[in-house]
């Protein structure tokens, strides 16, 4: 028997989807893994040294992730510093990843908010005989620090300062959602942190790379048929489990997980594999985050249950909502 984690009302058996399997199985167990995004030094990197564009001059490797490296660089003519992120060599013929770029480019085009990651350029360079093609976008230099370090480094957060930060994530969010880019990869190696002094911190989300845009819906099709699982598990909605159409309640969940993580050191769901995981997402509800941590207000601790309903219509309708409910948790 199930009941509801809100008010305790007897649920109706929820039975395993076979959609939610298929995406499971699409997914390795391999990627239950934490990733590693960690900046890595490689001298023989070649990008470095060379000036793009004539413009930016490579300086250091910053970041890494799936399908791009974040570079330093130098903006010669202006003397200040930005990141570049660079399609890795390996992908310049995969249209997926190349196109995973294009599509971050789009959606950091259409939204301008002190939370979201500024994109200053983009530009795509053919191949040439020795070298292969690649794929450039050139952002705003954040400090490093992903929120996914703070989570490593301090386990879990200040109820306050959880909420101070996560009000400024739902300020962002809410201005993509406003503009029809839906994230759908919201997780903690994707916001960053910059820390101006102790209490003074501004979140930026980052990596828009799975971005949705809502005019690009046949791009996203083709996407979906070539098998692409978008998003990572343990910040995936039910309704990315279960292949059902997404919208921003679906990045709504996934903040409801960060937050989750940053009150109580863990993710609602964890399990030994990816199919255990697809249906503890899809059936079983979480712990109460209060369960966990005592001294959690119980309004704090409501709000992060309602962002992670299973069904979206039980979830709060944006950003901003989820946001009030945290704040007037914290003062209630
Ligand atoms: N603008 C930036 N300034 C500084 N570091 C960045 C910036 N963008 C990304 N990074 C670092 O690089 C990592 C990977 O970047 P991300 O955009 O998430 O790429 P991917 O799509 O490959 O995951 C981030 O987790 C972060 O550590
Ligand atoms: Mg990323």
């Amino acid at each position: 028997m199930r009941y509801c984690p809100m008010d305790g009302v007897e649920l109706p058996p929820a039975r395993p989807t076979s959609s939610a399997t298929t995406i499971a199985r699409r997914l390795t167990d391999k990627q239950l893994k934490p990733l590693p995004e960690s900046p890595s030094h490689n001298s023989t990197d070649v990008l470095i040294g060379q000036v793009l564009e004539g413009k930016y001059r490579i300086q250091s490797k910053i970041g890494q992730g799936a399908t791009g490296a974040i570079y330093r660089a130098e903006r010669i003519n202006i003397g200040d510093y930005v990141a570049i992120k660079v399609l890795k060599p390996e992908f310049a013929k995969d249209q997926t990843a190349a196109e995973r770029f294009r599509r971050e480019a789009l959606a950091l085009g259409r939204i301008r908010h002190p939370n979201v990651i500024a994109i200053y350029d983009y530009f795509e360079k053919p191949s040439q005989k020795d070298e292969a093609a690649s794929i450039f976008l050139v952002m705003e230099l954040l400090s490093g620090t992903t929120l996914r370090d703070i989570l490593r480094l301090e386990h879990v957060l200040n109820i306050r300062r959880t909420v101070r930060l996560m009000v400024q994530i739902c300020s962002a969010l809410h201005v993509a959602h406003e503009r029809n880019v839906i994230h759908r990869d919201l997780k903690p190696e994707n916001i960053m942190v910059e820390q101006y002094d102790r209490r003074q911190e501004m979140a930026k989300v980052i990596d828009f790379g799975l971005a949705r845009l809502r005019l690009t819906d046949k791009l996203i099709r083709t996407l979906t048929e070539q098998g692409r699982v978008a998003g990572t598990p343990y910040y995936m909605a039910p309704e990315q489990w279960m292949d059902q159409p997404l919208d921003a309640r679906t990045d709504i969940y996934a903040l409801g997980v960060i937050c989750y993580e940053m009150l109580t050191g863990r993710v609602p769901f964890n399990a030994e594999n990816v199919m255990q995981l697809a249906s503890k997402h899809v059936k079983l509800p979480p712990r109460p985050p209060i369960e966990l941590r005592g001294d959690l207000p119980v309004g704090v601790s409501q709000a992060i249950l309602k962002a992670l309903a299973k069904n979206p219509r039980d979830r709060p309708k944006t950003t901003l909502e989820f946001a009030d409910a945290l704040q007037h948790g914290l003062s209630g």
